[in-house]
């Protein structure tokens, strides 16, 4: 594979060093130009449109999406009927969140390291509902993968209903052992609702093999999809307990997957470029993508870990455990404030990393299109700063 190449296909200037896709990713161009020419199309034949039942390609939102849900559902392990298309992972968490009964007491579990997008919607529901969430403390750095398990497990109660916890964690990129945890709260009883924001073209995925009960992702991270894209798996046996927390008028359509993507209208034109991003994932294989990822992810932290000023400087906040990282590297210099250095990085090297906050600090995002040199020019800069 020529990476060099591939990251030609993406409009990143040749001197900016891209480092944060963990929030967004860029777009390719092919990608680009099948939403700019898909919209121009849409604008073009407007008045063509007769609005039949069947004829509906100008607003999405009222028709299935068959063939990117069977191609989602192909991709990443699921039945396309139990795939819904959503805007992003919040979406679909606050679907399973507020779509579910709940009782004054109803306890779920999380843990202390939530993107707000998967926290919040709890928080909520202990304001409307009083139901109960018991926040699992994992410790910074964590680098045993049995200590994930066995704190979470300790938080099962009688009154836990749900477990929701992340795929990968926002902040520290910590890859959590969710085949496992999906098991134990199968075999409690209890749901289980994965955080998958930061999956799809960061590390495989099979949700049938993890066997989650509902998984929301967000596609515009990794995969590189315009903004607004993403989908929720809905197992079939909890579709039904799921109330719509938006319906329209096939809310009780055979296809469960349909069912609860009620959106209205939405814009075509984002779909069609999804689909362009989903031939560049495919071309050039998943299995590849993301090694790719992973081994990029490697380099860095042993790059940084073999300068001998760095190993004394940055503290690792991120795990180092093979089985625990991927392309998310988290540090942060014993004396300088992660803010400072990141407008250093941006303003002297226009190298882009990102500040994640307290207790976290720098978030560096390796990516299927970042180039070995870029890594090594990183780690050399942050060996200046020391
Ligand atoms: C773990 C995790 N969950 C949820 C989100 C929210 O993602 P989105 O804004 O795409 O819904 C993010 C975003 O960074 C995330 O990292």
């Amino acid at each position: 594979m020529d990476w060099h190449a591939f990251r030609k296909r993406f409009p990143l200037p040749e001197d900016e060093i891209f480092l944060n896709t963990g929030t967004l990713g860029c777009a390719a161009n092919s990608v680009i130009d099948k939403l700019c020419q898909s919209q121009r199309k849409l604008a073009a034949t407007i008045a063509n449109w007769e609005y039949l039942n069947d004829d509906r390609e100008w607003i999405t939102g009222y028709t299935p999406e068959k063939n990117l849900r069977n191609r989602l559902g192909r991709l990443f392990g699921a039945n396309p009927s139990e795939i819904s298309l959503t805007q992003n992972a919040t979406m679909g968490i606050n679907f399973i969140a507020h779509g579910l009964d709940w009782q004054q007491g109803d306890e779920i579990i999380q843990t202390n390291q939530e993107h707000p997008g998967a926290r919040c919607p709890w928080e909520v529901l202990t304001e409307r509902n009083g139901i109960v969430v018991r926040q699992v403390h994992l410790p910074i750095p964590l680098n045993d993968p049995a200590e994930i398990l066995n704190r979470i497990e300790s938080a099962f109660t009688e009154r836990t209903k749900l477990l929701a916890v992340p795929h990968i964690t926002s902040g520290l990129g910590t890859v959590f052992p969710v085949k496992e945890l999906c098991a134990l709260a199968r075999a409690k009883g209890v749901i289980s609702l994965i955080d998958g924001a930061q999956v799809p073209g960061h590390v495989m995925l099979n949700i049938s093999d993890i066997g989650a009960d509902a998984y929301s992702a967000s596609l515009h991270k990794w995969l590189f999809a315009p903004a607004g894209n993403g989908f929720l798996y809905v197992q079939k046996e909890l579709v039904n307990r799921i109330w719509h927390t938006q319906s329209s008028e096939a809310w009780k359509d055979p296809d469960t997957g349909f069912r609860l993507q009620q959106r209205g209208t939405g814009n075509p034109s984002l779909l069609h470029a999804l689909d362009a991003a989903l031939d560049i994932f495919e071309e050039t294989g998943p299995q590849n993508w993301c090694l790719r990822v992973k081994t990029l992810g490697d380099i860095l932290r042993r790059g940084i870990q073999e300068m001998p000023e760095l190993r004394v400087k940055l503290r690792f906040n991120t795990s180092t455990h093979p089985e625990l990282c991927a392309g998310i590297t988290t540090i942060e210099f014993a004396d300088i404030p992660s803010p400072k250095v990141v407008r250093h990085l941006w303003d002297n090297c226009k190298i882009r990393v990102r500040d994640v906050g307290e207790p976290y600090g720098l978030r560096i995002s390796t990516a299927a299109y970042t180039q070995e040199y870029e890594v090594d020019k990183l780690v050399t800069k942050l060996g200046e700063l020391c």
